[in-house]
């Protein structure tokens, strides 16, 4: 294997240009056979992943929850659930990856807990007006008993934001703020004791050796409740519209005072943590939380929401680039996640499909969100399964040459599809049961990985799976894959290899090639070309270094992206 030039891991700076895989725990691998996803499964996985070629893993939570947003309804942030391992399990997976030169950045959900958190019950047990309740945002309702919520705020989840709780002495009481699910109460980010909770917690894990943190809800936390904002309704997508920092929910100027507060815990240790921060906001917000003083990173979901055309590739990148050389930070870049439809289905749907955003995300802009897919059935009968891959895989080799880091989420190194089409009474998402009508939630992409082509859960553990696989997933298996040179699972380890071969300085310079395709050289001559038409084009010049699909001599074939060394 080629030697990196530059040691990602050893270096402070490593998350720059980082290669980060996110791990959804309760679906990746199960050690137990108990149809969960385990840290004891990951753990096992990591020759798997070392193999590949990442510089870092993400974990989606794994700590204690009643599950009622995937994880994201934290019951404990200092533990991990039992139903997926132990502490000690958590310090042997860290160990696993470390002795293999991977980083490992787990997620922190500070906008809100879970009812369960001890906390929130201490809360509804104190009752009104208690010193516990104000950690929360209680408030008494409206009409002649309170029945009604005290405001007409709706949940990112659909329905309303707020919930009544029943009082100690048994009557229905105040009512609780839940921007997501009824299950995830938001904290009250003007309480001194929530800010000391989180550095307790960041130094937990940061003394076990996690590397970063991926901060959910970045862009939230700080509210005004001012009763002049009573009459809101609905909430811009979760993004701070306004873009002034008045938003009264998201975006504020004052969350940059958390994320001071956490940088100076970050530069407690050597190397300094990183973090990343999910952040819906505008883009010349985004700089606040990239800022060397503030979280340090931010999740950029612009090439997500990108249709797969020359131009708004084009525009994205060059604005990011932009503004990441601003503040001197790097920027990401990420085509599918836990919260989105697959990139291999989403570029394969009939043109004009899109609908309502991902829940927790704004709007997926004028590409393809197969929302609307997923609401008409998900029929995999209507995706154009091989265009979507083949464009997917270009797209991300084209990714994968651009300066920045990239996150990758598990199962797009197998081109796995959105699995669409799953039964009401086995799906998980709350979305899906509070307003199926609307959005029918994201358990399509999360639904266990198939590491064999046969077995009762094709190899995800030894039993069953918590969400059904379908039959098509065989194809896509680790060890199917592994087996055929021309699997995406083998262009990826490729372009992982080669990437950290070449990785140099944080610049490009766009090549002039015709309008449906792009290029660009790295200042050591790597280059990468993307054809985003249909009809083939001459291949530019240059030694060939790896393509996303089969060559002819001197073309480059439609939807295809080719690496060269110039
Ligand atoms: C964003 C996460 O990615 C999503 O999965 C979750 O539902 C929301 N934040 C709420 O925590
Ligand atoms: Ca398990």
């Amino acid at each position: 294997m080629p030697l990196a030039s530059h040691d990602v891991f050893t270096a402070p700076d490593w998350w720059r240009q980082a290669v980060v895989y996110q791990i959804y725990p309760r679906s990746f691998a199960d050690a137990n056979g108990d149809g969960i996803g385990d840290l004891q499964g990951i753990t096992s996985r990591v020759p798997y992943l070392s193999a590949l070629g990442v510089d870092a893993v993400w974990l989606s939570p794994f700590y204690p929850s009643a599950l009622a947003d995937g994880g994201y309804d934290v019951d404990d942030y200092r533990d991990v659930d039992p139903k997926i391992g132990t502490l000690d399990d958590f310090d042997a997976m860290v160990a696993a990856f470390h002795a293999a030169h991977i980083k490992v950045v787990v997620d922190v959900v500070p906008n809100h807990s879970s009812d369960r958190h001890e906390w929130f019950r201490a809360a509804v047990a104190a009752g009104k007006g208690s010193p516990e309740r104000d950690r929360y945002i209680f408030r008494d309702g409206k009409g002649e008993n309170g029945e009604l919520p005290p405001t007409g705020l709706q949940s990112i989840f659909g329905g309303d934001a707020w919930d009544r709780v029943t009082e100690p002495d048994g009557t229905p009481g105040q009512w609780y703020l839940h921007l997501f699910a009824k299950e995830q109460p938001d904290f009250n980010w003007d309480h001194p004791e929530v800010h000391a909770d989180f550095l307790t917690t960041l130094r937990f894990w940061s003394d076990r050796g996690v590397d970063g943190f991926r901060v959910d809800v970045a862009h939230g936390l700080k509210k005004n409740l001012d009763p002049k904002f009573d009459a809101m309704v609905g909430f811009d997508d979760g993004v701070g519209d306004l873009g002034d920092g008045q938003h009264p929910l998201w975006d504020r100027d004052e969350v940059q005072d958390v994320y001071a507060e956490w940088r100076a815990v970050f530069d407690e240790y050597d190397p300094p943590r990183t973090a990343v921060a999910e952040a819906w906001v505008l883009p010349h917000r985004q700089a606040r939380y990239s800022a060397r003083e503030g979280l340090g990173q931010t999740f950029n979901f612009d090439l997500l929401k990108a249709a797969f055309a020359a131009d708004e590739f084009h525009e994205v990148i060059d604005r990011n680039l932009r503004a990441a050389a601003d503040i001197g930070g790097s920027t990401t870049w990420v085509f599918s996640n836990h919260d989105v439809v697959r990139h291999a289905t989403r570029y394969g749907l009939p043109a004009g499909i899109s609908g309502a955003p991902a829940p927790g995300a704004a709007s997926t802009g004028s590409g393809n969100d197969g929302k609307q897919w997923l609401l008409d059935g998900g029929d995999p009968g209507e995706v154009d399964a091989e265009q979507g891959l083949r464009r997917a895989r270009a797209a991300t080799l084209f990714m994968l040459a651009l300066p920045g880091s990239a996150y990758l989420y598990q199962g797009e190194e197998l081109g796995l599809q959105e699995a669409g089409q799953i039964p009401d009474q086995d799906r998980q998402d709350p979305a899906f049961f509070r307003n199926r009508a609307i959005e029918i939630g994201r358990d399509g992409c999360r639904v266990p990985l198939p590491w064999t082509g046969e077995g009762s859960s094709f190899g995800f553990g030894p039993d069953g799976a918590h969400l059904p696989q379908p039959s098509w997933y065989a194809d896509y298996a680790v060890a199917v894959e592994s087996a055929d040179p021309a699997s995406t699972l083998n262009l990826y380890r490729r372009a992982l290899a080669l990437r950290h071969e070449l990785e140099c300085d944080e610049v490009l310079e766009w090549l002039e090639v015709s309008p449906s395709v792009l290029g660009f050289t790295r200042p050591n001559g790597w280059c990468a070309v993307t054809n985003f038409g249909t009809e083939p084009v001459a291949l530019p010049s240059g030694e060939v270094l790896l393509s996303s699909g089969p060559l002819n001599p001197g073309e480059l074939p439609g939807e295809t992206t080719v690496w060269l060394r110039r």
